[in-house]
């Protein structure tokens, strides 16, 4: 369907909200551990605001609404995970007609994206950005066309003004988790770092990286020796890894910043006879928990895994649903993470894995 021309004026009032995520263990604690420790980047997560005034108009009765999504791209299993889930939310059986465009990890292409998207008159645009930085004209652009934008996984670095809406996990919390978690399991002991981060420039890298250095910045007998992008990608964890390991022969901990990383350092690692996980010399930490990352920290190989949901697209289609309704939404939807350990490790901050864990685990 194409946007619809009776413009209803909505304003949305702006606040924040802590939505629990699904797919987790029943009786998990959750990982946040203080309150400090849990908010928002400041961007993602402003106070109590007025948005800018929303012209959106209900679907006529039987019509599709029409979803234009611009992704990432296709580098992770976390990011297949989260395809499939905006895939099966907006279904044609769902009531949607969504256009779905894989972005290829290319900022530019993403911008034409959503351009199209506009030029397309969609009803809605979800847009995952590859990175936080460049989005102002094109977020304008849509404003201007009066459809409405929901940031989805990642952060732009735009004003909140110029979107409706903003959803997912909070990385700075994600990187303090695995910090905080790391401080426990080491008692004291000295650490000397490898950091393989994600994509240059998205805000799941830089937010990891910002809150796992909040916790080194704490622990004087820290060490980063070196932190380089594997760009979320199996093949960018194994060359980075390769040439760390080319490089430093005194390293304990290894942090990758999502799953498909982790997997390719342990094949770098392997490769070249150093041990690793529980009963290993290095300490691995990864993101993402999806089940084969968790599988690996079943087994004690990853020791440490900091979730990331990517089952978002029912936060979406909430706001959505709400403002096809009339209703007002809120500005920040946290998609609240747990972080999970190797069996046999105790922790404040993680569930320790189990079978059952891994069993409830459907991505
Ligand atoms: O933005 C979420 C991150 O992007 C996930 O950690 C990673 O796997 C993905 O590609």
């Amino acid at each position: 369907m194409k946007k619809k021309l009776a413009l209803l004026l909505v304003t949305v009032m702006a606040v924040s909200s802590l939505v629990a995520c699904g797919n987790t263990a029943a009786d998990a604690p959750a990982a946040a551990p203080a309150e400090e420790e849990t908010e928002a980047p400041a961007e993602e997560a402003p106070a109590e605001e007025e948005a800018p005034a929303e012209e959106v108009a209900p679907a006529e009765d039987g019509a599709l609404i029409s979803v234009g999504f611009a992704q990432v791209g296709h580098e992770s299993d976390w990011r297949a995970a989260n395809t499939k889930n905006y895939q099966d939310t907006f279904s044609a059986e769902n009531g949607y007609e969504l256009s779905f465009v894989d972005c290829d990890n290319d900022h530019n292409v993403q911008i034409e994206t959503v351009r199209g998207f506009i030029q397309q008159e969609v009803d809605y645009i979800c847009l995952a950005p590859i990175q936080s930085a460049g989005w102002d004209t094109v977020l304008q652009e849509a404003q201007d066309a009066g459809i409405p934008v929901l940031i989805v996984d990642r952060a732009v670095d735009a004003a909140d003004t110029l979107y409706t809406t903003a959803l997912g996990c909070d990385m700075v919390f994600e990187g303090e988790a695995a910090g905080n978690w790391l401080a426990e399991y080491l008692n004291g002991e000295d650490a000397n770092i490898l950091v393989i981060e994600g994509s240059v420039g998205a805000s799941a890298t830089l937010g990891r990286t910002e809150g796992f250095n909040n916790i080194v910045e704490k622990n004087s007998n820290w060490k980063v020796l070196d932190s380089q992008s594997g760009d979320f990608t199996q093949a960018g964890g194994q060359e980075v890894m390769e040439s760390f390991i080319k490089s430093y022969k005194d390293f304990n901990v290894v942090v990758c910043q999502n799953d498909n990383e982790a997997y390719g350092a342990m094949d770098a690692m392997d490769a070249a006879g150093i041990t690793y996980g529980v009963d290993g010399d290095v300490i691995i930490i990864s993101f993402d928990a999806t089940h084969d990352g968790l599988q690996y920290t079943l087994d004690g190989k990853i020791t440490c895994n900091v979730e990331c949901n990517p089952l978002q697209a029912g936060f979406a289609e909430e706001v959505i649903k709400k403002l096809e309704a009339g209703e007002t939404v809120d500005k920040w939807t946290l998609v609240e993470d747990q972080a999970f350990v190797a069996p046999g490790i105790e922790s404040q901050y993680a569930v320790t894995m189990s079978q059952e864990v891994l069993d409830g685990r459907a991505y």
